[in-house]
């Protein structure tokens, strides 16, 4: 039987995990049950979600998350869109931690409207069981305004199969469906799923909210913090998403008090990505070279942000892995729309180096930067990861003492057995 447990009242006795959330301007210490912590959704993460979420005309209603961890998602909602809500965790642990942390961000954020305290519920049950809890609660249908869903992956499942998700998106829309407001859009729910879904997946999980919700709005969005890398891969649904447009790209910038940065645009899913051509190019000296964001790039949407930004004439010499580039005839200017950090580093190359770059050869190297007049090179090169820093070593060690004066970085040729050596502008 589920059981209803009151953040007003719920004490964090027996709960051991206590860690920082690194990612909070206010340090807040969350407590995560049960190994429960990188389940969690950073707190950083959960905010400018609930922040782009404030955007969409959400009906009356509930908010609901049926699978809520250690309550962090939830809790951000409640906090922006000023509303109650209820989370719903099979680990009754957890369930008390969500509980808790739900008290902690209300009372350190400095709220005073206790009725969004006091109406706010955590259950311990079974987040698929929408007629159970929906008794419990004494809620008539069609009372739920907002869907969250984030299910729990095997730790080391390769397949990301839909099937291994828990609880299972079908289970979760068979049980709910009764209950949830259903606009023309159709509803508002936002699954979260792994950034590792392959496209195939993406359209299983699309072909399966058709089945439950016909003509329901569909936006992808692609959330990263950083470095290239995909931190989630969402779905908005219904009233949530954006009608005509299937993807968007967030990139959350490392300072936590600026906002994001969003781009809207993209082609459909579709089983064949074709957005990104590669063209077998051999670089030439004076032609400029750029490594784009590889996060970016994996959301499809490059070719959009590059055709806004000021970069015109560019052609793929490299689509995938961790160092997309793009070789482009004019310097990069920076624009409104085109922040920086989606563009790793950006030069022009001023010579090709032949041969392997080892220890060995390291010094013949830096004889051809010195004749460029360079003070310090990045190598951006998949390199042994013993050797790479060993060869940076040798190089800032050589370079400092010989007073260059531009910054460089060295790729490999996605296309040849040579290197670039690329100015930075
Ligand atoms: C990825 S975590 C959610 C993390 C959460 N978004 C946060 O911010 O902390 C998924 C959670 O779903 C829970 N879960 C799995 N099956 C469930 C079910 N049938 N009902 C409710 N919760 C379930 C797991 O125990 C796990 O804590």
């Amino acid at each position: 039987m589920p059981r209803i447990i009151h953040p007003l009242s719920e004490s964090s006795e027996g709960l051991f995990e206590n860690t920082p959330d690194k990612t909070s301007i206010e340090r807040f210490k969350f407590f995560h049950a049960d190994e429960g912590k990188p389940l969690a959704t950073p707190w950083q993460v959960a905010l400018s979600r609930a922040i782009m979420l404030r955007e969409y005309p959400l009906p009356e209603g509930v908010i609901l998350d049926c699978a809520c961890g250690s309550g962090i998602q939830v809790a951000a909602y409640s906090e922006i869109l000023k509303r109650p809500i209820v989370g719903i965790e099979l680990n009754e642990s957890r369930a008390r931690a969500s509980a808790v942390n739900f008290r902690t961000v209300f009372t350190e954020r400095g709220d005073n409207s206790l009725n969004r305290l006091k109406d706010s519920v955590f259950i311990v049950g079974d987040g698929r069981d929408g007629s159970q809890i929906m008794s419990l609660l004494n809620l008539e249908n069609e009372s739920i305004a907002f869907l969250h869903l984030d299910p729990a992956r095997p730790r080391n499942s390769r397949a990301h199969a839909l099937s291994e998700m828990a609880p299972r998106l079908d289970e979760v829309f068979a049980g709910w469906k009764p209950y949830i407001k259903c606009s023309k859009s159709g509803p508002a729910i936002l699954l979260d799923l792994s950034p590792r879904l392959s496209t195939a997946q993406m359209i299983e999980v699309e072909d399966l909210v058709e089945k439950f919700w016909p003509n329901t709005s569909k936006t992808w969005t692609w959330t990263s913090r950083g470095r290239g890398r995909v931190d989630r891969l969402a779905l908005w649904l219904g009233a949530i998403a954006e009608p005509t447009i299937a993807r968007r790209f967030v990139r959350i910038p490392p300072d936590p008090t600026s906002p994001p940065f969003i781009l809207l645009g993209g082609k459909p899913i579709a089983e064949q990505e074709d957005n990104q051509e590669q063209q077998f190019i051999q670089p030439q000296r004076g032609s400029y070279v750029s490594i784009i964001d590889a996060a970016l790039v994996e959301s499809g949407m490059a070719n959009d942000w590059l055709n806004a930004s000021s970069i015109d004439n560019y052609v793929w010499a490299e689509s995938q892995g961790r160092r997309p580039m793009i070789y482009h005839q004019k310097v990069f200017q920076q624009t409104a729309k085109s922040p920086n950090n989606l563009i790793v580093a950006t030069g022009r190359i001023v010579d090709l180096i032949e041969g392997e770059l080892t220890i060995d050869s390291a010094d013949k190297f830096v004889e051809i930067f010195l004749q460029h007049d360079i003070g310090k090179v990045t190598v951006r090169a998949s390199l042994d990861p013993k050797l790479q820093p060993k060869l940076q070593g040798s190089f800032d060690r050589q370079l400092v003492r010989r007073h260059g004066s531009r910054e460089a970085f060295l790729l490999r040729n996605p296309k040849g057995e040579n290197y670039l050596l690329c100015v930075k502008n």
